[in-house]
């Protein structure tokens, strides 16, 4: 993040055009890209290679419909899962790395091969855009060709250095049997991801997906199974917080990964904590406020656009989004209302249709919660903007709300709302200060045309992953590993390079030869 001596040209994405005379709503803020982001998976491909997004819809369009929701399982079901993957751990976790990495690359080529049900499913399941749903099936089946490529690189024995006479060797081993827990925002991405890295790590898996998309999840485990993972050795267990509660209290667990609130993660934490028998490691990836520093050179355009991308995109149901906006006092009017003016023009519809920026919210207690922390606002705070759009069933128009400030954001308000504080020159310590006392540390973003700004935020304020004049959000495996510390997280980082190693025990033998 240190930008001192690299030439600005380096930290802008887009280069600087005139300012055009526009109309006086928002002065040259392009229309918002049909698609955000973009359809290219980490080997520079362009999703479908061939398929151009015509294509990709009519193979969506032909997906057959998705089955029934699997029933959640029972307190007793689920202890007869942990059994079976048991059963399996030994032989999965002798079979060689080379093959287990091989089954997971054979793994992505189904994903690519079924793109049409998986795209179908995360809509209609995920209710995700379909510039959504196309990064996370890219992200899917780059977690599996990331972490096959991972094992072979890290599970390698290692000869350590020993004394004449003697062998000494390092190995890497699988724990047991993992259990994995996802979130509902990316229901096919991070479920995988957690499940692939702990099974071509050697671990039986037991995966519970959560209670709104356990559909995806079945997709997902049928895709592995058909790739050539024992079936006894990786277990679906659909449910919802009991199941997940009776899993992690499972006598035969060995490790847990989880991703999803902070609250949930202390529990499993204690459960853990609570148990007899083996220590079991948790790997934790949870929430974050998330705040983007802004001061009065930056880019206007820029700022728009990456503001936009990275509190709206996917209605703000990522982890990574941007929570709180900290404009400079002196460009803060004019952002304001070009941030504003670029948000109306963001549609709000069915997410099927490929125009569509914003879809509705995943359930109706999603929408309930952030509707009971826009009723009772922090003192002084207030909504300064709302996307005019309707809020029928669970749509929630895109909203900005101006708060005295940054400590009154009290929690992580998941969904579309913006909040904004403004800051002058002489209180950005104070600013800093605050950002760093809440505790979380999942992204940070950073907006600025001054060599040292963006190295002084990153300094003091711990942020997972810090975005320097770009938006916050769409981590790409191998390129951003992605997670945060403090109350966002445990680390490792999903989709870097020392993710698989958590996943793991080590043994070392030493011979006398
Ligand atoms: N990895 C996602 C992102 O970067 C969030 O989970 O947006």
């Amino acid at each position: 993040v240190a930008d001192e001596g690299v030439p600005l040209e380096r930290l802008v994405r887009h280069p600087a055009e005139p300012l055009a005379e526009g109309p006086p709503r928002h002065p040259r803020v392009k229309p918002p890209p049909a698609l955000f982001g973009t359809r290219r998976n980490s080997r520079g491909v362009e999703f479908g290679e061939a398929a151009s997004l015509a294509a990709l819809v009519a193979e969506r369009d032909a997906a057959p419909p998705l089955p029934p929701a699997p029933r959640d399982a029972t307190e007793g079901e689920a202890a007869l899962e942990v059994a079976r993957a048991q059963s399996a751990f030994r032989a999965w976790n002798a079979t060689p790395v080379a093959r287990r990495a091989a089954i997971l690359r054979r793994a992505a080529d189904l994903l690519e091969e079924r793109r049409g049900a998986f795209i179908a499913a995360i809509q209609d399941e995920g209710f995700r855009t379909l510039d959504d749903a196309l990064s996370e099936l890219r992200e899917a089946v780059d977690f599996c060709r990331y972490y096959a490529e991972e094992a072979e690189r890290v599970m390698a024995p290692v000869a350590l250095p020993g004394p004449v006479g003697e062998s000494d060797r390092l190995t890497l081993h699988g724990r047991g049997v993992f259990l994995c827990i996802a979130p509902w925002n990316f229901p096919l991405a991070i479920f995988l991801g957690q499940v692939a890295a702990a099974l071509v790590a050697g671990n039986a898996v037991v995966a519970k997906p959560a209670p709104q998309t356990p559909r995806i999840g079945a997709l997902a485990i049928a895709a592995l199974h058909d790739a050539g993972v024992p079936r006894e050795a990786c277990r679906l267990v659909p449910g919802g917080p009991e199941t997940g509660a009776a899993l992690v209290a499972h006598p035969a667990i060995a490790g847990v990964a989880f991703t999803g609130s902070t609250a949930t993660a202390r529990s499993i934490h204690r459960a853990l904590a609570a148990k007899d028998g083996p220590i079991v490691p948790l790997i934790a990836e949870t929430g974050g406020l998330n705040p983007m520093i802004v001061d009065a050179t930056a880019l206007p355009e820029q700022v728009t656009d990456d503001v936009l991308t990275s509190a709206f995109r996917s209605a703000g149901q990522r982890c990574s989004a941007l929570r709180l906006l900290c404009l400079q006092e002196d460009a803060a009017e004019r952002m304001l209302a070009m941030i504003a003016g670029a948000c109306a023009e963001l549609k709000l519809g069915d997410p099927r249709d490929p125009a569509t920026h914003v879809g509705p919210l995943i359930d109706a207690a999603a929408k309930a919660r952030i509707m009971r922390w826009l009723a009772r606002l922090p003192p002084g705070a207030r909504e300064i903007f709302r996307h005019p759009a309707p809020e029928p069933g669970n749509f929630l128009a895109p909203r900005i709300v101006a708060l005295q400030r940054p400590e009154d954001l009290t929690q992580e308000v998941f969904g579309p709302v913006l909040h904004v504080v403004r800051w002058r020159a002489d209180g950005l310590d104070g600013l800093l200060r605050s950002l760093a006392a809440s505790g979380y540390s999942l992204t940070l973003g950073v907006q600025s045309r001054r060599a040292g700004f963006a190295a002084r935020v990153a300094a003091a304020v711990p942020g997972g992953n810090v975005y320097v004049n770009r938006n916050m959000v769409g981590a790409v495996v191998g390129t951003q590993p992605f997670g945060g510390e403090g109350l966002s997280g445990t680390g490792p980082k999903a989709g870097g390079p020392h993710y698989l190693l958590r996943f793991v025990s080590e043994r070392v033998v030493s011979i006398n030869t």
